[in-house]
């Protein structure tokens, strides 16, 4: 078995969307190395499952239910992860949505609103109570959950490919203000990756698959690669590293 190196021992993290997929595998990568999580999404019954899990496997997190569509349920979940561990020094933010891929003539306004509102207001609401936190208490570090559709177009994709390229601009902004108060602040740009996220937007298990098989990388990333990248940026192995935006999708956006 490997031994996997407390690289986050004593640390408090926060994850959002951690009910399902990335942020499901991040939230126990994070416990893994040896810090106290607090995994947050809407759908109770899915956080409290992997808390029980994370918990059987002798390691620590507690599950809080939060929307990040609304403000003060950010608010109430940056203060609960306070109150319950004590400070808030990593937060991944990963809750997002795909909304609807479909031709871009065919991108109505109400998907606008359901992707913009999750991945790029989410995020600002996350980024924004979170950092105020960490400044309070002397640092932290922010990552945030954007995608390869952050730095390349796709096609269908254009109102998400927007949404991720607007979390880019956030982190980079961000980071400039913040780094040299002790916040580091990074993005995360993943590529084809085997979750639900995955499932909703291909008709078919062996559509999803073959796209990826004919994909540059040959293959779609699992959760748990992307969870060890978080891991990474998350430890102080990466003291100088913030405004990046760091791809892990297979070299699919560098063909
Ligand atoms: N899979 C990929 O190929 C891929 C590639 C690049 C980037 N990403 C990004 O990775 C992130 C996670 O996606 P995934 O692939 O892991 O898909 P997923 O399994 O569908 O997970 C999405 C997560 O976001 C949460 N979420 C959505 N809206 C939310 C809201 N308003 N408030 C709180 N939580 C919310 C969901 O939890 P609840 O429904 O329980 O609230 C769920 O835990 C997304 O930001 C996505 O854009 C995915």
């Amino acid at each position: 078995m490997t031994k996997i190196l407390k690289t986050l021992d004593g640390k408090v993290a926060l994850v959002t969307g951690a009910s399902s997929g990335i942020g499901r595998a991040t939230a126990f990568e994070l416990a893994r190395r040896g810090a106290k999580v607090i995994a947050s999404a809407r759908r109770r019954s899915e956080i409290d499952t992997l808390v029980a899990e994370i918990g059987e496997a002798g390691l620590e997190a507690t599950a809080v239910v939060a929307d990040v569509n609304v403000e003060q349920s950010v608010i109430d979940l940056v203060a609960k992860t306070i109150s319950t561990y004590g400070r808030i020094d990593i937060a991944f933010n990963n809750a997002g949505t795909e909304g609807g891929f479909t031709p871009f003539v065919d991108q109505s306004n109400e998907v606008y609103d359901t992707i913009f509102n999750a991945n790029v207001r989410g995020v600002f609401w996350s980024m924004k109570h979170e950092a105020k936190a960490m400044l309070a208490q002397g640092g932290g570090t922010i990552i945030n959950n954007a995608s390869m559709g952050g730095v390349i177009g796709f096609g269908n994709a254009g109102l998400y490919v927007a949404s991720k390229h607007a979390v880019l601009g956030l982190t980079k902004t961000a980071s400039i203000e913040l780094f040299k108060q002790g916040v580091r602040v990074n993005s995360i740009c993943p590529g084809i990756i085997d979750t639900p996220f995955q499932d909703r937007i291909w008709p078919s298990t062996e559509a999803k698959h073959a796209f990826a098989a004919s994909s540059v990388p040959g293959r779609a990333g699992s959760p748990e690669e992307i969870a060890k990248v978080v891991a990474f940026l998350a430890s102080d192995d990466a003291s100088f590293v913030s405004g990046h935006s760091l791809l892990a999708d297979g070299g699919y956006s560098v063909a």
